[in-house]
């Protein structure tokens, strides 16, 4: 009897994802990750009957107020890092939870560090809280960063009791640094840290310390392959803001990225690079996504691209190879949807007549940036064909467009945006698709619309005899 009312009381929590299940499986149903189920016995069982009978009475009444009489939101605090401020929508809001989430090792701690050390030189009370790092790690970092006569208080702790109890005594208005949220126990929760119970309740205590004390809560979360510790998205719904830092480990470039934000939008992105002496904002991103363009090769169009509010060049790479033969052919993308590529292949293959069945296809999106906007299609397709018909396209030439299935391409928005940086970075030749109305040239540039990928292929390939393996047939 025993028995059975304990496995009828356990129940398995995905640490990936957080579905429930009754059962242990070997993989989640919901997010297909191996491994991930973990069990995890409830809080005080039967204690949700004993309190729904009377729990209107054992409360008392809140105050209920209006929406009017709100002053002036107070200001955003700067973090010296104006890359960062972008993404945060002008600052940290005090007392909000922020989670910055990235893979290990990309530079999340490098990150925080710098930003609290300034706010604490600006005399804003700031503490960082490490529970990963001894205080001799950190402060190797911060002689790294050039910050040791900085007058940030660190400390290494995972109790949560004792980091609560430690910063209520803090001035509010400040900010905290938690290095990372996986670290974290608090020892009234039957659950080992890093447990999606243990992540959760200690993210709630931080929050609601956040509210009480005016003070802005900094999570750094961990990616986890692996289901062995709960990722940082099982909080994601709890925090007003969510930012990945991400980025190739092999390149020195980062991107910060907010995914959701209460303050402020969500497609900013923020551009730094790691230097060996800690992570310098990038504040004209465009030039590094680019790889040579005096010299095009084939199979490499620049795309005239927009990131949040700020546009950025970027180069697109395809290689078109003949396939080995046997077996589907490889599609192998790197930095944009592998959807988009097959939908663009699609219409090459049915309206353009540009037959790619039978190619090992290679996409690359140059120095690890991550392209998710429709008006990258047309640069994709462009690389594309130039790679199949081993034509390159004019040197100095950007382009953008959506394509629709029917071939039609369509004008993508902030198209001046767009065209004034390409004007800024060199180029004087844009391939782009009609618009309605009227655009206005920036001075030194050439413009060529289109009103279908089949017309840009046949005005691009003229004169080319195809190689039968990829003409139509
Ligand atoms: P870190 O901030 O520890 O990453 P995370 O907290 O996301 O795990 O950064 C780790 C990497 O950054 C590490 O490989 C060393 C590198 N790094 C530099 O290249 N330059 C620097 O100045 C610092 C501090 C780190
Ligand atoms: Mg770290």
């Amino acid at each position: 009897m025993g028995i059975l009312k304990m496995a009828r009381s356990a129940f398995y929590i995905c640490q990936s994802c957080g579905t429930v299940s009754p059962r242990w499986k070997g993989q989640c149903d919901a997010c297909n990750t191996w491994n991930s189920l973990t069990e995890e016995v409830p809080q005080e069982p039967g204690a949700v009957k004993k309190a729904t009978k009377s729990i209107s009475t054992r409360a008392p009444a809140i105050e209920l107020g209006s929406l009017s009489g709100v002053g002036d939101p107070p200001p955003r605090l700067a973090s010296g890092l104006g890359e960062f401020d972008r993404v945060c929508g002008g600052g940290i809001v005090p007392g909000s939870v922020l989670l910055v989430g990235g893979d290990p090792g990309i530079g999340k701690s490098t990150l925080l560090l710098q930003v609290l050390a300034h706010l604490a030189s600006n005399n804003i009370p700031s503490v960082y809280i490490s529970g990963e790092e001894s205080v001799e790690q950190i402060r190797l970092r911060a002689h790294r960063l050039d910050l040791i006569h900085n007058p940030l208080p660190i400390a290494a702790e995972t109790s949560l009791a004792a980091i609560l109890a430690t910063l209520e005594s803090m001035d509010s208005g400040g900010v905290v640094v938690i290095d990372s949220i996986q670290t974290m126990w608090r020892d009234d929760i039957d659950a080992t840290p890093g447990a999606i119970t243990q992540l959760r309740a200690s993210a709630q205590s931080l929050i609601r310390f956040a509210r009480r004390h005016n003070t802005a809560v900094v999570l750094i979360g961990h990616v986890t392959k692996d289901g062995q510790i709960a990722g940082p998205r099982v909080i994601e719904h709890m925090v007003d803001s969510v930012l990945y830092f991400e980025g190739e480990r092999s390149h020195q470039f980062r991107i910060l990225r907010a995914v959701k934000n209460r303050y402020g939008p969500t497609d900013e992105i923020g551009v730094f690079e790691m230097s060996h002496t800690g992570l310098q904002e990038v504040q004209e991103p465009s030039a590094l996504f680019l790889d040579d363009h005096e010299n095009r090769v084939t199979g490499s169009a620049v795309l005239a691209s927009i990131e949040g509010t700020r546009p950025v060049l970027v180069d697109i790479q395809a290689l078109a190879a003949h396939g080995a033969g046997g077996g589907a052919p490889r599609r192998a993308v790197v930095g944009c949807d592998a959807g988009r590529l097959a939908m663009v292949l699609a219409v090459l293959d049915t309206r353009c007549g540009l037959k790619l069945n039978g190619h090992d296809i290679y996409l690359n999106v140059a120095g690890g940036l991550r392209v998710t906007e429709p008006a990258a299609d047309f640069a994709m397709a462009a690389a594309l064909i130039s790679s199949a018909i081993a034509v390159s396209l004019p040197p100095h030439c950007a382009l953008f467009g959506e394509i629709s299935l029917s071939g039609a391409l369509r004008p993508p928005a902030h198209c001046d945006i767009r065209l004034k940086e390409a004007q800024k970075l060199g180029f004087h030749h844009i391939f782009m698709p009609q618009q309605r109305g009227k655009i206005s040239t920036p001075e030194g540039i050439t413009i060529e619309t289109f009103a279908s990928l089949p017309d840009f292929f046949s005005h691009f390939s003229q004169g080319i005899a195809l190689d039968d393996s990829v003409a139509t047939t």
